[in-house]
């Protein structure tokens, strides 16, 4: 599909600009109720310098501090680097803060009412829920650690150089936690940066990555390749690889390839386990709303999770066959877990690789989040996202006066992208256009020099904050060109 295919594309000016289309779209839309399980900031509490919302009483003209719209909701547009907090999260954050306060360390061990499990299994549903959202089996997700520390503990496991193949191939744009992670793995191995391989754009101009030349790049280094480390989808452009296709070519030629979702998880529906992927994290913080920093996920594919029994001479001590890994208690057999005999006899499957007791505060801001999550399906909300983000494109082709002073560089292909559109703005005016939309309450996500990174999260926003949107960044645009001059 290409952008002549948005539903939105061929519409009549006065239509698709207008107020009530974008707000006909938001009632025709069952997905629109999710909005209200949200707390959306208003513009005042944006600009606000306290740290909870300003006190909800009306603009007198005699307060200067009280403006006007400071109640209207603001736009966030910016689920892609933090997500807006779930209104149940408070509740589960103070059932945790009350199970702590009553019970102290009987919390981890006792059933409450309400069927709300000790702490010591608060992860059986978050993993059954994590794993849904991902397309895995629940033995194969675990949620654990944060990003770059998943990452990090996952290639100790799979990334095993051997003499021939000792290679990692990252993309040339990777986030730079992921490009450091890989690279300091080549240190700790002994390894030089040149082993380093990244896949850059074939041209300057566009960030756009063909499969074409993905899978080119990784063939031509196969021989001596031991990992392929991609994320799902791409911070900077936005683009969604065909992680299917690429893992599938990687497995052809003997590589182990691993996924970093932080973009992709609560945003696009994944099949990792379909896929064959090897492993993959992600973070909670973004589409997901658990809250900044809040323990993130990670994927092991079953094959590579089993724990069996080794053959051993007779008579000497049962030994166990698992994948080689950096080890904690938590990852450790949980019925024997608190006898303290030192015996790793690690879990099978992805609960195998955690460390540590999981923070049961973080885990309860998460669960809030995937109980969102479960009144609906990705797939549904990835329906509603690529209409969302369809409109989004349609209106900001739109400009009067030719051509607009930006360009998309997400891909055209609905398919080739999740919710977020990436703006590259002519130069010299983003500084200009930030001020202006922020003093709007336009939340949206800048990558300097020139980028701008608008992301529709499906799950709570409208077609009207679009349309808002539009309308404010637009005028920013001709500001800044007129200022410009
Ligand atoms: C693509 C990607 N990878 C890695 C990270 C690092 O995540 P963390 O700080 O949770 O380790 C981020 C953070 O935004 C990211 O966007």
């Amino acid at each position: 599909m290409s952008r002549s295919q948005n539903p939105y594309v061929g519409l009549d000016d006065a239509e698709l600009g207008s107020e009530e289309f974008a707000k006909s779209l938001d009632a025709t839309d069952v997905l629109s109720r999710l909005r209200q399980e949200f707390i959306i900031p208003s513009k005042g509490d944006l600009k606000s310098k306290r740290y909870g919302p300003i006190p909800r009483r009306a603009a007198q003209p005699s307060d200067e501090s009280v403006a006007a719209d400071d109640h209207e909701e603001s736009v966030y547009l910016c689920g892609n680097s933090l997500g807006l907090q779930p209104r149940r999260t408070k509740e589960y954050v103070n059932r945790y803060l009350d199970t702590w306060a009553s019970k102290g360390v009987f919390g981890h061990f006792k059933d409450l009412e309400g069927g709300h499990p000790p702490w010591l299994h608060i992860d059986d549903a978050i993993k059954e829920q994590s794993s849904k959202l991902v397309g895995a089996l629940p033995s194969e997700v675990v949620v654990m650690e944060t990003l770059t520390a998943n990452l990090h503990l996952l290639m100790a496991s799979f990334y095993r150089p051997t003499k021939e193949r000792y290679k990692i191939i990252i993309e040339g744009k990777a986030f730079p936690s992921d490009h450091y992670a890989a690279l300091s793995q080549l240190a700790h191995h002994n390894l030089p940066p040149s082993a380093l391989i990244m896949i850059t754009p074939p041209s300057p101009e566009s960030p756009y990555l063909s499969n074409e030349h993905i899978l080119s790049i990784i063939s031509r280094h196969s021989s001596t390749t031991a990992l392929v480390l991609l994320p799902g989808i791409q911070f900077y452009s936005g683009q969604f690889f065909d992680i299917n296709l690429i893992t599938r070519h990687c497995h052809s030629l003997g590589i182990t390839v691993g996924w970093d979702l932080a973009h992709a998880v609560g945003n696009v529906p994944l099949e990792l386990h379909k896929w064959d992927v090897d492993f993959a994290a992600w973070c909670n913080y973004k589409y997901m709303n658990g809250g900044p920093g809040v323990i993130g996920g990670l994927f092991v594919h079953d094959r590579h999770g089993t724990v069996q029994e080794a053959a051993t001479v007779e008579g000497s001590e049962k030994q166990l066959a698992y994948r080689p890994r950096l080890s904690g208690w938590w990852g450790s057999d949980k019925s024997s877990r608190f006898r303290m005999e030192n015996v790793f006899m690690p879990i099978s499957g992805a609960s195998g690789f955690q460390l540590s007791n999981p923070s049961a505060l973080d885990m309860s801001a998460v669960s809030a989040s995937l109980d969102v999550f479960s009144l609906t399906s990705m797939d549904a909300l990835r329906e509603r996202s690529l209409r969302l983000t369809a409109y989004l494109e349609a209106r900001l082709l739109r400009w009067d006066g030719g051509k607009p002073p930006y360009t998309i560089i997400t891909p055209a292909n609905p398919a080739e992208r999740g919710a977020q559109l990436s703006v590259l703005l002519v130069t010299g005016l983003l500084d200009h256009v930030l001020e202006y939309i922020e003093e709007r309450g336009v939340v949206v996500d800048e990558r300097k020099p020139d980028v701008l990174r608008i992301a529709p999260a499906p799950l709570y926003n409208s077609f009207w904050d679009v349309h808002r949107f539009v309308v404010v960044f637009q005028e920013a645009c001709k500001g800044a060109l007129a200022a410009k001059k």
